[in-house]
């Protein structure tokens, strides 16, 4: 294999072209089902940012730091780009798209129509791009139509942790971590026409309790999805419709806590550190939330920094920006809020702020579908109060199991009947 120096300085070889009996277009078809990460390779050509958009980008080697690209042999862009002392490898972001379109045109005013400065390395740096890999030409490969660039890593940073744009069967698209994939549009529909049967009562539950009531409704088997939101008395809204709750311990207890035991076991398997005694302590849990019909959360005045902790956690997880490596850190952050999730005796002249109460809704094939939940509610209140509320938000549950019923067959009738008679005259100590 012959071997040659090129102007720059660093080693060009040159692969051997061989040929084969595959087909372009079926060459392009199978490659297109792998998927890459769309990049923007800029420098200056003189004083003259230029810049083209690369799908070929990749981690090369650790130690030394190193990283390629495979520019066309016949790319006007790249032969002034290689001219440039320092390259800046620009991670696309998945709401990018329109800047990538630009880059990929091959004319002179790109940059006029996009934001970017010129980054500490003297080189072109696209704003809100994910990660900005500035970095210096090591190595030239020829490799049949295209360069294989090989780049030393001169300084590297994340610089807007979101999810990236990808380029796949020739169209762009975005990551979705497993299990929080959007679902297809039958479950959606399926579970939001649910929760219309709780649109009344939630509607009535926030004005009569004066806070914000929703329905969650579960989408797949890792999440709930909230379906319907209210507010009343001062409560803002908080829960937008379509914001999203892991199924993860101790995150959706009042769901879990009374359904089939694949769907119990599969939470318990999240618990996190899965230490048995730990295990056992949420199992225990469930089967008191089960026993009460309702989970409640109380919060301690003290450890209100916490709780707010864990609702930004929530919020962060909802993001639809959410990249593997947050989710995993907010789950762990929602796994360290054990202690509002505990039971609690509620006493008559105690004083309690309560975090949330969720009261699990059956559909009529006794799954349970759906969730009820109120937060927001005033502070500072006695045992009987918080009693009270929980007795009328289980009306409100049973109300909508009814509904539920009614809507979804004849035969779940009789049980409406007696779900909506608790509404009126339940007690329910907890
Ligand atoms: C998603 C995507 C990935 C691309 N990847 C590469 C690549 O790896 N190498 C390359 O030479 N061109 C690639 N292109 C094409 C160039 O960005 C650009 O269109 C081309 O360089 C313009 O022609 P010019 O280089 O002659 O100016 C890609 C384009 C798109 C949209």
């Amino acid at each position: 294999m012959p071997m040659f120096t090129t102007r720059s300085g660093g080693d060009h070889v040159t692969v051997p072209e061989e040929r084969t009996g595959v087909d372009p277009a079926v060459f392009r078809e199978v490659i297109g089902h792998y998927p890459t990460g769309v990049a923007v390779a800029t420098g200056f050509d003189d004083d003259e940012p230029i810049g083209m958009v690369i799908g070929t980008f990749s981690a090369v080697s650790l130690e030394p730091p190193l990283v390629s690209f495979m520019p066309q042999k016949s790319s006007r862009t790249y032969a002034r780009l290689a001219k440039a002392p320092t390259l800046c490898i620009n991670v696309l972001a998945h709401d990018q798209l329109s800047l990538c379109r630009t880059m990929a045109v091959p004319r002179g005013d790109k940059f006029d129509q996009v934001s970017w400065h010129v980054s500490d390395w003297h080189a072109p740096a696209l704003d809100g791009a994910v990660a900005h890999i500035h970095c210096s030409t090591h190595s030239t490969v020829e490799a049949g139509d295209h360069l294989i660039v090989l780049c030393s890593v001169e300084a590297m940073a994340v610089n807007r942790p979101v999810t990236p744009l990808l380029f796949f069967q020739g169209g762009f698209g975005g990551f979705s971590p497993c299990g929080t994939a959007t679902r297809g549009d039958a479950e959606l529909i399926g579970a939001l026409r649910h929760a219309d049967s709780a649109r009344n009562h939630v509607e009535r539950l926030a004005h009569d309790l004066r806070c914000e009531a929703a329905a969650l409704v579960a989408i797949g088997a890792e999440e709930l999805t909230t379906a319907v939101s209210a507010c009343g008395g001062t409560a803002s809204r908080v829960a937008a419709l379509g914001e999203r709750v892991p199924l993860t311990p101790p995150i959706g207890e009042a769901y879990v806590a009374g359904a089939r035991t694949e769907v119990v076991e599969r939470w318990l398997a999240k618990v996190s550190p899965a230490e048995p005694d730990l295990v056992e302590h949420y199992r225990s849990r469930l089967a008191s939330v089960e026993r009460h019909g309702a989970a409640l959360s109380i919060v301690d005045p003290q450890e209100r920094a916490a709780y707010d902790r864990l609702l930004d956690a929530l919020r962060e997880y909802s993001s639809r920006e959410l990249t593997p490596a947050r989710e995993r850190a907010v789950r762990e952050a929602l796994a360290q809020t054990r202690q509002f999730f505990e039971d609690v005796e509620l006493h008559e002249d105690g004083t309690y702020d309560v975090g949330a109460i969720v009261v699990p809704v059956r559909s009529p094939d006794g799954d349970i579908s759906m969730v009820v939940r109120v937060t927001q509610l005033p502070s500072g209140v006695g045992g009987q109060q918080v009693k009270d509320w929980i007795r009328t938000v289980k009306g409100a549950a049973a109300a909508a199991e009814h509904d539920l019923g009614r809507s979804c067959g004849p035969g779940s009738h009789k049980a409406g009947l007696r779900d909506q008679l608790l509404w009126y005259e339940s007690d329910f100590p907890l």
